[in-house]
């Protein structure tokens, strides 16, 4: 019989990756999303990819009764990937009590819950924002927790303790933490990717959007910093490399291989881009010209930062094999397919 996994927030960018390689790995899988930030179009699309329909439940997190009886619905659930937060920075400043509330008591319920329906294992999206500007590049799992710049970025500290806290006190939990870096791309059949509400404050969707005339013009936010070309360097993961993580991770925990209770993993690829060079390996690998230009700094910005994945490497036996070209390629792909279906 398949082992069940259910999936909070697998209509989103990350999550609809995900549950297509649990599909295609043999997972069952049940999405739960209150579809906020996301279509419920996505579950059609997994099943164009996979050729299996996952389960799909409008449920919020927050909910603790809706959340309870979906554990109910599908018995034998095995493991959890925790996907749905609330996830843009700038927004969490104007709203901290939201992103407090969205992304702590989500999780608060499902560690609950997880113990009362003999579920064991949760994997939680983590995200490098929790090193701050790192002292040392590339950063390791061990390097200090920074003081977070945002409440986004404080949920994010706050739920990894969280999940600590709870097992140190006893709770059957184990857990994985994935620190992921910039995740970009689109599924190759360009039937998945990322579908930003309104304006993007991210670098790809920002970019794709630009090309494709949607948007005027892409603002580099400095080209002043300690780096070679000035403008700011990151670590960006292909989303499929990012999801295939996320199944050896729940093999892991069902396995029973981890060393620890829960672990810590860097999902990166260990080679830091910057804005600049982004943008030209964009243009060579698409042929599509864009349209930038330098413009001020942005406030709250890292300069620098890439993974050292040598541990998910090693340990998970998870590496990251997409190469940019291919990445950048298939998030234009996914923009080309956005306007083909009218969406954007
Ligand atoms: N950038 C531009 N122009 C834009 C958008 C971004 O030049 O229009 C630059 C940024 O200054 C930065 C780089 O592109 O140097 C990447 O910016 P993103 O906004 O795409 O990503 P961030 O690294 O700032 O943020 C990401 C996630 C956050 C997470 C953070 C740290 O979006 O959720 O990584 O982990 F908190």
């Amino acid at each position: 019989m398949k082992k069940r996994i259910l999936v909070t927030g697998g209509t989103g960018y990350i999550g609809s990756h995900t549950v297509v390689e649990l599909q295609n790995s043999g997972y069952e899988v049940i999405i739960v999303d209150n579809l906020s930030n996301s279509r419920v179009e996505v579950v059609d699309s997994i099943e164009q990819i996979t050729g299996i329909r996952p389960a799909f439940e409008k449920v919020d997190c927050l909910d603790y009764e809706g959340m309870d009886a979906v554990f109910t619905k599908y018995p034998g659930i095995q493991g959890v990937i925790h996907f749905a937060a609330s996830k843009a920075v700038g927004e969490s400043v104007e709203k901290p009590l939201m992103y407090y509330r969205n992304n702590l008591v989500s999780l608060i319920n499902l560690l609950e819950l997880m113990p009362k329906h003999n579920v064991s294992g949760i994997i939680f999206s983590s995200s490098c924002t929790v090193y701050g500007q790192p002292d040392v590049l590339p950063v390791t799992e061990s390097a200090p927790i920074k003081t977070a710049e945002s409440p986004y970025g404080n949920t994010k500290q706050v739920n990894e303790e969280i999940i600590c806290d709870t097992i140190a006190s006893g709770s059957p939990i184990r857990a994985i933490l994935l620190r992921y870096f910039n995740p970009i791309g689109a599924h190759p059949s360009a039937l998945i990717g990322e579908l930003p509400n309104g304006v993007p404050q991210n670098l790809i969707p920002y970019l794709t959007q630009t090309a494709m005339g949607i948007r005027e013009k892409l603002s580099v936010f400095g080209d002043d910093y300690d780096t070679p070309d000035g403008s700011c360097i990151r670590d960006y993961i292909y989303v499929v490399d990012l999801a295939k993580a996320h199944v050896i991770a729940m093999n892991r925990i069902l396995e029973g291989k981890q060393k620890e209770k829960v672990e810590v993993f860097n999902v990166g690829t260990g080679r830091g881009l910057s804005v600049l060079e982004l943008i030209h390996t964009f243009e060579e690998s698409t042929g599509v010209k864009l349209n930038y230009q330098i413009v001020g700094r942005r406030q709250g910005d890292i300069v620098k930062v890439w993974a050292d994945p040598t541990f998910a490497n090693n340990e998970l036996g998870w590496k990251a094999e997409a190469t940019i070209e291919d990445t950048l390629r298939s998030a234009w792909n996914w923009q080309v397919h956005l306007r083909e279906i009218g969406v954007q």
